[in-house]
């Protein structure tokens, strides 16, 4: 039984922080983030603002798309690396908002490889029979995890989310292959303390309670995961660099993606990008590529499609998959039938 994404809803808080509006907080330049990164902007929640509003409103963005399409969801799977709380998780908060009371709801917690780890989990719950039809999320404020006066690593995230339904699609649709690996060897590189004030690789008394990043190493290891997995993930599924429609990539740094895309034969003109308005929103950001080259045409039913992440962990993610735009050739099917039905009153 074949099972893909059927429909997608994104969310991005309307302030924006631009590099200008950072050249006025710290010792930096629009200039030195342009050119190390590609960000240029990004959106930040506001004081009241947590994931699981972003969650829900990426659902109420997903609702708006495609009307009724929460119907007989019974599981909510939220990737995320900066819930509301340990518990109740996330994805509870989330289905308790949008009439999804009594659903599954789990987090998953792999930093910004998480969006690529829950699909999987959501299509090995279906394949299993534990569920029939997933609401899948990543809702992040990363902008409240970390040190605002640590301009190497505050420049470079944004916070957002992504909604999606993940159920059964049509023969020749959907996901093809999925690849998961973490490597804690390399977790001091990224990292965020919970309870342990204790992170093996970390000195003690090193770490404050926000995130720590060795920007230097995640770049490198993310040059070489993002190719390896993306690559792993095509032979899983048969497929070579030139069957690519689109790649979808964590977006992190325009760099990372250059390089990677170097490494493993696809072209840039083929990859979505969309970090210089959003910088890195973690479990967020594969969602918000993906919705804006759906938005704009670039990426049709049928299209080919590789999605590729990374993060703490340090882990990564691939996922191969064949767009089915089915779902929402019907949902404007509907909306067009209800417009024509309004001017017929
Ligand atoms: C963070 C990153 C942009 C830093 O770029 P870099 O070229 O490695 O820069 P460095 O950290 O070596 O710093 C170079 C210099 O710029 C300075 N610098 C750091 N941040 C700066 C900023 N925002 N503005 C101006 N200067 C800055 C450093 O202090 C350093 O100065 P020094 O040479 O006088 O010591 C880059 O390493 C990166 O993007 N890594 C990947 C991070 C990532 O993607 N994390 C999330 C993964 S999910």
């Amino acid at each position: 039984m074949p099972i893909g994404i059927t429909a997608l809803g994104t969310y991005a808080p309307t302030r924006v922080l631009t590099n200008k509006d950072l050249e006025g907080m710290f010792d930096t330049s629009d200039e030195w983030i342009v050119s190390r990164t590609g960000i240029r902007e990004r959106h930040l929640s506001g004081e009241g603002e947590f994931a699981s509003d972003m969650g829900v409103r990426a659902v109420n963005d997903l609702l708006a798309r495609y009307p009724g399409v929460l119907d007989g969801v019974d599981l909510v799977v939220c990737a995320t690396s900066s819930p509301d709380a340990y518990f109740p998780s996330t994805a509870a908060l989330i289905a308790g908002q949008v009439g999804l009371n009594g659903a599954g709801a789990l987090d998953v917690s792999v930093a910004c490889s998480g969006f690529v780890y829950a699909l999987s989990v959501a299509q090995g719950m279906l394949l299993a029979g534990t569920a029939r039809k997933a609401l899948v999320l990543g809702a992040e404020v990363l902008s409240k995890i970390v040190d605002w006066t640590d301009r190497s690593t505050c420049i470079l995230f944004g916070d957002g989310a992504g909604a999606a339904v993940v159920e059964e699609v049509p023969e020749g649709y959907g996901f093809q292959s999925f690849v998961l690996g973490a490597d804690s060897v390399g977790g001091p590189s990224l990292y965020k303390f919970a309870v342990a004030d204790r992170i093996p690789g970390v000195p003690v008394g090193e770490g404050n309670m926000m995130l720590g990043m060795n920007g230097r190493e995640v770049f490198k290891f993310a040059v070489r995961v993002l190719s390896d997995s993306g690559e792993k993930a095509m032979n899983k599924a048969g497929l070579k660099g030139s069957d690519i429609d689109w790649m979808v990539p964590h977006q992190a740094n325009v760099r990372i993606i250059e390089s990677a895309c170097q490494r493993f034969g696809v072209s840039m003109d083929k990859t979505v990008v969309n970090l210089d308005r959003y910088g890195n929103t973690s479990t967020a950001s594969v969602p918000l590529a993906l919705r804006e080259a759906l938005d704009d045409g670039r990426i049709q039913d049928g299209d080919q499609l590789l999605l590729v992440a990374f993060g703490g962990g340090l882990s990564w993610g691939a996922g191969a998959m064949k767009w089915y735009g089915g779902a929402g050739k019907r949902a404007a099917a509907q909306e067009q039938e209800s417009d024509q039905e309004l001017v017929v009153q």
